[in-house]
């Protein structure tokens, strides 16, 4: 039986997350929720799952849900709670589903505690990826990535001798904007990017999937996970998001990943590994006529993909930089601040002006966030 600590538990993966966790009782309880804002639904949660320890954004929400809990769990709230979530004695795998870089404390303390950590927070491995791993060497953690890219390419990968492996390729659905001519992009508005034409998720992966941030994010992802160049990490655009990603071998062959769009697979894979069991997604209908295809993507449309193949290879920081100045841009266009396109605008002002450091340790990440951060923010107000 895993015990599971959920952070994030009200969002699109943490919910998706308590659906599999429903379909295996025999294996999976949970032990923590951590959740930000939204308290209706997690009492909601806690009340179907009983967990011993809860988190919440603020001291209030924890006060009106120890008044509204039909029993009483140990209730925290805010980065502290958040961490006492992950750090659970009772807890031997942790779900990191928080969005943005404030799931990176969590994410690491986890990992050097020793638990199984199923991250679907991309920007932690985004902006702390080297110092993930070391966590993990150093307290026996164990980092399983739940991104459907991602864990399709951890099961390409098992077991392979590097040697033999050219490139990877992760898909992209190439967004709502995919055949968009560039001056239709460029003038497109919050409700055009929130319309996702495969995954359903929560509004900042949505916008970065509109933008091919969330590619560019992935690709450097990628290359943390797995220990790849930059060269190594290829993108192409597959708008049916079926095959989620490739393995290209010196040979000129490929071994393709391929599920339905739904992530409850990657996020059961994670749960469960390394076992397989039949789990609340179909078994993929190969009887159905479909057709798949796959071309390359544009990064004169969609620029925020090549900057993060030169935040890859800038090293240091540069991920750090490029991903808060993309949390601060997304956001201001999220609440009518910005356009769409001064999002590609401001990531690529902020990477530029900002000097890229060593990432050696925790501290100096969480600098060049923040110098990042206050940069963009300097950069949407001197536009609003
Ligand atoms: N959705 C997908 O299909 C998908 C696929 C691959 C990877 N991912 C990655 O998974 C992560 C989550 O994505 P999502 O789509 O599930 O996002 P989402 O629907 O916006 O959910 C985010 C979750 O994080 C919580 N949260 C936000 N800030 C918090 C804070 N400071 N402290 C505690 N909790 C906080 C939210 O709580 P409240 O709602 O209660 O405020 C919510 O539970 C992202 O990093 C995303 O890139 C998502």
């Amino acid at each position: 039986m895993r015990s599971l600590a959920l952070l994030g538990s009200t969002g699109s993966i943490g919910t998706s997350t308590l659906d599999v966790v429903k379909a295996h009782p025999e294996r999976l309880s949970v032990v923590a929720l951590a959740a930000g804002r939204n308290r209706e639904l997690l009492k909601t949660q806690c009340e179907a799952f009983r967990p011993r320890c809860v988190s919440v954004g603020t001291r209030e929400d924890a006060d009106w849900l120890r008044s509204s809990l039909s029993y009483r769990p140990d209730l925290h709230w805010g980065a502290e709670g958040l961490l006492a979530c992950a750090l659970h004695p009772d807890a031997d795998t942790v779900v990191a589903a928080v969005v943005g870089s404030a799931g990176l404390a969590s994410t690491e303390s986890a990992l050097r505690a020793g638990r199984r950590v199923c991250v679907a927070n991309k920007e932690s491995l985004v902006v702390g990826g080297a110092l993930m791993h070391e966590a993990a060497l150093a307290g026996g953690g164990e980092l399983l990535p739940v991104d459907s890219e991602h864990a399709a390419l951890h099961q390409l990968l098992a077991d392979r001798d590097p040697a033999t492996v050219r490139e990877v390729r992760i898909t992209a659905s190439g967004g709502p904007f995919r055949d968009w001519p560039l001056a239709r992009i460029q003038a497109a508005t919050v409700a055009q990017a929130l319309n996702h034409p495969t995954w359903k998720m929560g509004p900042k992966i949505t916008i970065d999937s509109a933008t091919l941030m969330n590619k560019g994010l992935e690709v450097i992802e990628a290359s943390v996970l797995f220990g790849l160049r930059a060269g190594q990490v290829a993108v192409t655009v597959h708008p049916q998001s079926q095959v989620h990603a490739m393995v290209g071998f010196h040979d000129g062959s490929y071994q393709l990943q391929v599920c339905a769009n739904d992530m409850k697979v990657p996020i059961q894979y994670c749960l469960l590994y390394p076992e397989k069991q039949p789990g609340p997604v179909a078994p993929y209908a190969w009887d159905e006529a479909r057709t798949w295809t796959f071309e390359a993507p544009d990064l004169d449309r969609f620029p925020c993909l090549g900057l993060a193949y030169e935040a890859l290879r800038a090293g240091g920081t540069a991920p750090a930089i490029l991903n808060a100045a993309n949390e601060v841009a997304v956001a201001a266009f999220l609440q009518g601040r910005l356009r769409f396109w001064d999002i590609q605008a401001c990531n690529r002002d902020t990477l530029d002006s900002l000097p890229v450091l060593p990432a050696g340790s925790l501290a100096e990440v969480l600098g060049a966030d923040g110098a990042a951060r206050r940069h963009a923010e300097g950069w949407v107000q001197a536009r609003t």
